[in-house]
């Protein structure tokens, strides 16, 4: 059976994982997990007080590995979607997430960038090699290449700085025939200007997301991920032409 589009990138942001248990960047009182964005997502944050920061990012890598985190039916269908892309030649998948869990990894998706870094990881800022990390990090963690006090950060891109794989994500917009953007606010660039690319290169565009938001996709879907995502892969996947 054939879909009804031949390349196709997917956003993800914060509300594909509300339903997991991870809160949202952008509560009713503006802050993260009670810290405002400067103090704990800006390199200017760390600079100044980098004990609170690992401080921060240790509790949110302990709270991803609590046994209650788990991948929803949303994360499920769109590691489907990307099989059934990977069984119909000429089609391709690419799952862009902002979001710095491992969720979508665990449910299954394999072609996945994370644009804003990953908690389970650490950077060394001499060398800026990357290791998987599970336990806490903080100023006196030794890193494991340059035998340094220090010298590691978590692997997350703040604000200020440049996120990751820009080439790769902009090469598959401009050459995707359906571009989703699933529970993000839209709010944080470049990320929302993806649609934009994408329309503006013959894509049809669909947001799904919680409260529909006022960008312009070609088609809003409003709901909880868990449900609409699954409902829009299984139109697609049982799409007859
Ligand atoms: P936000 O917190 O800004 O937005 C979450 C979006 O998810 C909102 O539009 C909600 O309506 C929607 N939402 C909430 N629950 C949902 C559900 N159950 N189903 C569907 N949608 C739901 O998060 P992001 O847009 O991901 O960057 O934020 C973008 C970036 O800003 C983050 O990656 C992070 C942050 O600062 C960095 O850390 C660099």
């Amino acid at each position: 059976m054939s879909l009804p589009y031949r390349s196709i990138v997917v956003l993800t942001g914060a509300g594909i994982s509300a339903e997991s248990g991870i809160q949202t960047f952008r509560a009713a009182d503006g802050l993260w997990e009670n810290h405002r964005i400067e103090e704990v997502a800006t390199p200017e944050g760390f600079a100044a007080n980098p004990v609170l920061v690992h401080n921060f990012y240790n509790q949110r890598r302990y709270q991803l590995l609590q046994n209650h985190i788990r991948p929803n039916p949303a994360h499920t269908a769109l590691a489907k979607l990307e099989y059934a892309c990977s069984q119909r030649p000429d089609h391709e998948f690419l799952l862009v997430t902002q979001n710095v869990d491992n969720l979508h990894e665990r449910a299954g998706s394999e072609h996945l960038v994370h644009m804003h870094g990953e908690l389970l990881k650490m950077r060394c800022m001499v060398t800026e090699l990357v290791f998987d990390i599970r336990d806490s990090i903080n100023v006196d963690t030794v890193c494991q290449c340059c035998q340094q006090p220090g010298n590691l950060r978590p692997h997350i891109v703040w604000f200020g700085e440049i996120p990751l794989a820009m080439n790769q994500i902009t090469a598959a917009l401009q050459r995707c025939d359906l571009f989703l953007a699933i529970g993000t606010s839209g709010q944080v660039y470049p990320a929302a200007g993806f649609n934009d690319i994408a329309r503006q290169h013959g894509a049809h565009t669909v947001e799904l997301n919680l409260q529909t938001t006022t960008a312009p996709f070609d088609q809003h879907i409003r709901g909880p991920a868990s449900q609409v995502v699954p409902q829009f892969v299984d139109s697609l996947i049982n799409h007859t032409s």
